[in-house]
């Protein structure tokens, strides 16, 4: 049939995050000049966006008997939160580290102690496939009430091939199991397994030879955390180069804590993204613009300096400037980012990176998407594109990042089915 299945109609902003290039993620002045339509209308037919336009051009021969009709005024429409980095998948927590962290210790020097990530590859190693299933579906319902409609989900608290494997099972039952559309990254080589303690190298070689031929399938992208404490450089470029051969799209954990120079390695590899970065130099991201050949996308996370105590935020003002594109998420994780709230995201990044509100809606949107290889499919309202839009508390989006740590999501829409 002709008719639209769903029609949200009278919104006060419809932000489209279209307008701009097609080809590469959006950065420089083209991160803020896409098209905000001031009283529009968003139609769905089946699982598709058909119309994003001013109310003045709604063909209402096109609403029929079966269509259903909201009303959105006062409201913001945009599209669903694509949340492109989350360790999703994990057992326990790490309510004590919180008061080690408060009483001066560092994130580097809990890990090194044999805290921090590992403790947490102790619990999840001990929990059950029915455990980390009910925890990963208890997050996954928290993003959505959030408006997140993609998310990404790395492994990494497994370290062996039959606890890594069940993440990966968990992820992909639990997308089955919900409306929110995930996507699979595989992070074994989140630091070495504690069976392999001071021999990195020889643990990526584990990796190559015997986890990642069994990961094909059932993950996308394969990421690395480069870092002193986890792994080099040069490993990492070895390990990224295998992961490519066999076919995987490539992320790397860069830049966190020290300047080591993963991001410029990764994108010259063409990685999808890099992410972290908050010590990423400008210049530094001048280099990893042209080594991306502006198709990197940096994903910065603004919550993690925030929880780790840490002063140091990514310059994204100077990346944006030095035409670095740039998209923003939680790193939701049980050791420096326990928060799935994306909206705060988007508020710090605004005080403590210097992106403005246009900007940083389109780094959790179409760049976000970009991050994930996701960009023909969502990240933007436009006709053919997937039909996943937020109705937002809000007349304007000037009062996204104003409202503090607020959750301004009314309704969900995921794939044209109101959630
Ligand atoms: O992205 N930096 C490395 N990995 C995660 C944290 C994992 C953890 O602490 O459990 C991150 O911040
Ligand atoms: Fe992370």
């Amino acid at each position: 049939s002709s008719f639209y299945t769903l029609v949200l109609r009278n919104a006060s902003q419809v932000l489209t995050m279209a307008g701009g290039p097609t080809d590469k993620p959006l950065t420089g002045a083209a991160l803020s000049q896409w098209r905000i339509i001031e009283q529009g209308f968003v139609a769905c037919h089946g699982d598709a966006l058909a119309a994003v336009a001013p109310m003045s051009e709604l063909d209402e021969t096109r609403i029929g008997p079966h269509t259903t009709v909201l009303d959105v005024s006062g409201c913001v429409l945009m599209p669903g939160l694509v949340e492109c980095h989350t360790h999703l998948v994990f057992g326990g927590n790490r309510a004590d580290e919180f008061q080690r962290k408060l009483q001066g210790e560092s994130y580097l020097d809990i890990l090194a102690s044999g805290g921090g990530i590992l403790s947490t590859v102790r619990k999840t190693r001990a929990a059950t496939f029915e455990e980390l299933l009910a925890n990963a579906l208890h997050h996954l319902e928290g993003f959505r009430r959030y408006g997140v409609t993609t998310l990404e989900a790395k492994t990494g608290y497994g370290l062996d091939l039959e606890t890594e494997l069940r993440l990966l099972r968990v992820a992909h039952e639990a997308a089955r199991q919900q409306p929110i559309r995930l996507v699979h990254t595989f992070l074994g080589a989140h630091v070495p397994g504690p069976e392999y303690k001071g021999r990195a190298a020889e643990y990526l070689e584990y990796l190559v030879g015997e986890v990642l031929p069994a990961a094909r399938g059932l993950a996308e992208f394969v990421d690395i955390f480069c870092e002193e404490g986890a792994f080099s450089v040069e490993d990492s470029r070895r390990y990224l180069q295998q992961a490519r051969d066999l076919g995987f799209k490539l992320k790397i954990h860069a830049e966190q804590l020290h300047e080591l120079g993963g991001c410029q390695m990764a994108a010259g590899l063409g990685a999808t993204s890099v992410d972290h970065c908050d010590y990423l130099s400008p210049e530094g991201a001048a280099q990893v613009a042209a080594a991306g050949q502006g198709r990197t996308v940096a994903v910065l996370l603004p919550l993690v300096p925030l929880y780790l105590r840490q002063e140091k935020y990514a310059p994204g003002r100077a990346f944006i400037d030095a035409g670095l594109p740039v998209a923003l998420s939680t790193d939701f994780n049980p050791g420096s980012c326990p928060s799935k709230n994306l909206w705060l995201a988007v508020s710090v990044a605004c005080l403590k990176m210097g992106l403005t509100p246009l900007e940083a809606l389109a780094a959790v949107t179409l760049n976000a998407a970009w991050a994930l290889d996701r960009q023909q499919q969502i990240g933007s309202l436009e006709p053919g594109k997937r039909a996943d839009v937020l109705v937002l508390n809000v007349p304007d989006y000037r009062e996204l990042p104003y409202w503090l740590g607020e959750n301004p999501v009314r309704q969900v829409v995921i794939g044209g089915q109101i959630s």
